[in-house]
């Protein structure tokens, strides 16, 4: 699949090229595994997780040689995230697709949040994203390339005790439609909003959950391998630029 093309640098291939934001583990791994599956060469970025980077970059070295490389980026920190997009084009020499992925995620009660939890839900939720596909958009225009942002139902809604983290995700919802305008017609963008798809590392009580499920129209949570599949499909959808497709078994249709 991979073929070189620049006689003087083996790493040049011709290849499609992803980088996924927060993709070491939980659904941003699950899409990497389902594009590298497709012949993509990988880009997985992480911020803490690194065993589980190095470890998923391995295997995928190992199913293909020289098909992915790992880049460790706290999106946070701006110095970091335009390092990030000058060190992604390094490896194959090219970027096809963006996942912005990453996100942190916590409750911030509206009196008791601190700035420092708004810079981080907005500087991972928001910001970053908007910057990557800014530094990225040479290499994706010049590759026909496209841009998939991973949002939330709760954008619509806000999720109750997640204002910072629902406005972050209505910040990307109008950034997926404004970057589709801007980035036309080289470079498609789109999005993905997930229901309750894999509960957050901090656990819900059972209850918690189970109310969740109640107000699910197809009775029960997502796989990642729904969003993965989904992901898949816009990257291929060549006729689809400034949409946002929720992922949520028909939780944002729930009416009673
Ligand atoms: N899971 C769901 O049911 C669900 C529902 C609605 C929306 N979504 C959206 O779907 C996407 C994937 O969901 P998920 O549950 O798999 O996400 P997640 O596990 O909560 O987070 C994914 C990754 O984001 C990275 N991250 C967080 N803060 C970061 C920072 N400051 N800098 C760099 N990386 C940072 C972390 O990387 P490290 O571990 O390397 O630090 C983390 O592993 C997210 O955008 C999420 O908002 C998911």
């Amino acid at each position: 699949m991979s073929r070189p093309t620049d006689k003087d640098d083996p790493n040049m291939t011709e290849s499609k090229v992803a980088l996924i934001t927060g993709s070491a583990k939980r659904v941003g791994a699950t899409i990497a595994k389902k594009l590298h599956a497709q012949g993509y060469s990988i880009l997985i970025h992480y911020n803490r997780s690194k065993t589980e980077a190095l470890a998923l970059t391995d295997s995928f070295n190992q199913l293909r040689h020289n098909s992915a490389h790992c880049i460790q980026a706290d999106l946070n920190n701006m110095d970091d995230v335009v390092l990030l997009a000058k060190e992604a084009v390094q490896p194959f020499g090219r970027v096809d697709l963006l996942v912005n992925n990453a996100s942190a995620f916590y409750p911030t009660p509206v009196t008791e949040s601190s700035q420092a939890q708004w810079d981080e839900l907005i500087n991972s939720n928001l910001r970053a994203p908007y910057f990557l596909c800014a530094e990225l958009s040479e290499t994706l225009k010049e590759n026909n390339g496209c841009i998939i942002n991973m949002i939330d139902i709760h954008a619509q809604r806000g999720l109750p005790g997640h204002p910072i983290y629902s406005i972050a995700k209505a910040g990307l919802e109008m950034m997926t439609k404004s970057l589709a305008k801007e980035l036309a017609p080289k470079v498609r963008v789109n999005g993905v909003s997930p229901g309750a798809i894999l509960w957050p590392e901090a656990d819900l009580t059972a209850e918690a959950k189970q109310a969740i499920v109640d107000k699910t129209l197809l009775g029960k949570i997502g796989q990642a391998t729904d969003l993965a599949e989904t992901v898949n499909y816009l990257a291929n959808a060549s006729y689809v630029t400034g949409q946002i497709l929720a992922v949520d078994g028909g939780k944002s249709l729930y009416s009673h």
